[in-house]
Formats: C-alpha cells, structure tokens, sequence
C-alpha cells in the first residue's frame, strides 16, 4: 500500500488530488449545525499536508443516507464552512458530485486551494450494488483528478464508488488518516500486550456478535455493557424487565458464556426507569432484580467500578459502545465511567466508533488522555472481526496507475 509520501515525493504542484474523506458528521435536525466535528479534525493532516505541497485539492465524502438524489438536509454545506474555519482558507461546495458545476470549479482551482464536491451519495451510482452503475460515477469523477487518495477509514468497509471503484481508476494511496487508523488497529490484532480488555456497548448484541466471536479467542476480558447486555443477561436466567432483549440472540449469547464465561464480564447492577426523559425518576438495581415494569437504560456503580478494576491493571484496552443512553443526564453515569477508566489506563487505550468517540467528546473528556480515537464505528469493527474490506484492498496494490 503506497502511502500519501509516496506521492508527496513524487511531487503534487499544479496536480489536481482526488481525497476521499470520511466527513460523515453528526448534525443537529433542526439547525443543521455540526454537532461534534471530530471526523473533520481527523481529516485535516492530509488535506494539509497537499496543500502544503501544491496540489488542487478536491475532496469527496458522504453525509447521512440520503436515497441517490439531491436532498438538500444532507448537503454538504455546513461541512464545508467548517472545514475553511478549520484550514483556515475558504472551502467552496460544488453543486454536484461530478457534474458541470463540479468540473467548472476543479478547472478554476489554483494551487493549494480545496473544493469540496457535493454530497456523493447524491448519485445513485455511489453505493450501487450494479459494478457498471458504480463504474459509471467513478469514470467521473476519476475524469476530474490526476491521483486518489483514501482517506476515509470510517466508510472502507463499503463498496462504493468513491471508496472502491475510483482507486481502479487513478494512481492511488492512502492518507495520513488511514494509515494512523491501520497502525493502532494492527497493534489490538497483532500480538497485543497483555492484560488486553475489550468493553462492548451499544444497542443490539446482533450488530456485535461477529466481532465478539472474532475477539473472544484474543482477549482477556471481554466487558459488556449498553443495551446489549440484556441478550447475555436474559441467557443467564435473569428477568430484565422492559430493557432491550433480542430474543432471537439469547442461544448464541448462551453458547458464548458457556464457551468463554471465565472471560466474560457481564454488569452486576443496572440504572432503571420506566421511560426515557432527561429528568425521570432513576433506580438502581442489581441484575436479578429489574422489575418487570422497568427498563435498564444504564449500568449502575457496581459495574462502574468492577470494569474499572479490569480495566485498571490492563495494557491494551479497546472500548467501542456506550454503555447507557449516555445522551440523557441520568443515564451518562455508566459511559463516562468506563471513558474514564479507558483514559487512565497505562498503556494502548483505543476509542473505537461513532458513538463512543462523540461520548467522549459530549462528555467533555479530554480526548489526549486516549491513545486513538478511531474514525470508524463499523469500519474498525470490521477489520478487528478480520474482514476483507474493499476501500482498503484495493489499496493493496502498488497503485501506480
Ligand atoms: C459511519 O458513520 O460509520 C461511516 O461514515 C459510514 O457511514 P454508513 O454506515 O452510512 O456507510
């Protein structure tokens, strides 16, 4: 895989750089307005570090779903003010993926300068499941560049055209960002030093179980917090009230207790309430003993400070998924505890995915305190469960076009 100095020392000036950045942010539904601008920041050495060199920078990236046409919620537009505060030069928005507009603007780039495309999933060709359709959209949009870089670690776990297809296309590496993520992960599968501690959270346990399976052979303790645990609590025997079940995981979640109970750690108490609301009465309960009438929407404080001693005399942690609705005041006690612990912890702490990552920063935690935030929620879940992932395979080669 050729990395973005490679084609740094090839020279960029005057080239005009195709960067796929993964600038899927969350925003606020009714202002609009971004709101945790990690994935940005992430973004930024790269971007950087071309214009720094000259290169006519354009740059490609989904928001949210939109369904393959224009939509103007998922505009692009609050992303790419953003991104000029951040640089600290203007960053233009295309009116389209790879249309007039876009080759207009990329003939008017000078050096140095960035253009952001419009959102690409405004094609329907982007996330195609037709090899033509999405050969159709990279044709384009290779026609507007001179090299490709992937940048976007937190969408390589798609076959899409502007992760995928393009890099067939184009003289291609991959950036600063993908390659920092490469490293840290590398380092959680490749001979992790031990104690290694992974802490799942998160909503459903059948979202996780690939990389539970994929982990439990590697890890020393696997703790389980979020909405998830209800499946492995129920497969345990206990009553879990109106708290999230997935009855159809509840033999698997046995199977994996009885194959590797010594090495899971489940919660010893939970935070109940009969609904979700920022300022609902709480209690706190021991796991045998959720009322039927509430929901466990938290982890209590035993387990706060049971995985926290796991988790303090450990030297590799990964944590991915909170472990309560830590959006809501009286449900965050849980995640920001574990956030903590993971921060204190004497050695390689990652941070993996969406949620965890914003947890992190809504909670006001500092975000040096991790050894790695990672970019990618399903993208870092997959590579560490060992897939293939095609934004990076087809990076493998030497990618001299
Ligand atoms: C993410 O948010 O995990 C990435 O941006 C990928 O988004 P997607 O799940 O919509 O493909």
């Amino acid at each position: 895989m050729r990395s973005l100095d490679d084609l740094l020392a090839e020279g960029v000036a005057g080239r005009r750089v195709l960067v796929r950045s993964d600038l899927n942010v969350p925003l606020d539904t009714t202002t609009r307005a971004i709101t945790d601008d990690g994935r940005i920041r992430a973004s930024l050495p790269t971007l950087q570090a071309l214009r720094d060199a000259g290169a006519r920078v354009l740059v490609t990236s989904h928001l949210g779903r939109p369904q393959g046409a224009p939509d103007p919620q998922y505009s692009l537009a609050p992303v790419a003010a953003r991104l000029g505060e951040l640089l600290g030069t203007p960053v233009p928005l295309a009116g389209d993926v790879a249309g007039d507009d876009a080759r207009a603007r990329v003939e008017a780039l000078g050096d140095g300068d960035v253009l952001l495309l419009e959102n690409v999933r405004f094609e329907a060709g982007e996330t195609s499941k037709d090899d033509a359709e999405r050969g159709a959209l990279a044709d384009r949009l290779a026609t507007l560049a001179d090299a490709y870089v992937d940048d976007a670690f937190g969408a390589v776990h798609r076959r899409h055209a502007s992760v995928h297809d393009v890099a067939l296309r184009l003289p291609h590496v991959a950036g600063r960002l993908v390659a920092r993520e490469l490293e840290v992960l590398g380092r959680l599968t490749t001979d992790p030093e031990r104690p290694y501690v992974v802490v799942l959270g998160g909503s459903k346990v059948s979202d996780k179980l690939a990389v539970i399976e994929a982990l439990l052979p590697k890890v020393d303790r696997l703790l389980v917090g979020g909405g998830m645990c209800f499946t492995f609590l129920r497969a345990q025997g206990h009553g879990v009230g109106g708290s999230l079940l997935e009855e159809d995981q509840v033999e698997t979640c046995r199977r994996l207790l009885a194959e590797a109970g010594d090495r899971i750690v489940l919660p010893l108490d939970v935070v109940c309430a009969a609904d979700l609301g920022a300022d609902v009465q709480t209690t706190v309960v021991p796991v045998d003993a959720i009322p039927d009438d509430l929901k466990g929407l938290d982890v209590g404080p035993r387990t706060v400070e049971a995985f926290g001693r796991e988790l303090g005399g450990a030297r590799t942690v990964f944590w991915n998924g909170p472990m309560g609705v830590f959006e809501l005041a009286p449900f965050q006690a849980g995640t920001r505890g574990v956030a903590e612990a993971v921060a204190a912890v004497d050695g390689l702490s990652v941070v993996g995915g969406g949620d965890s990552a914003a947890a992190v920063r809504q909670l006001g935690l500092d975000e040096a305190s991790y050894g790695h935030i990672s970019t990618g929620g399903g993208a870092s879940l997959e590579y560490l469960e060992g897939r293939e992932l095609p934004g990076l395979a087809v990076l493998a080669d030497r990618g001299e076009g």
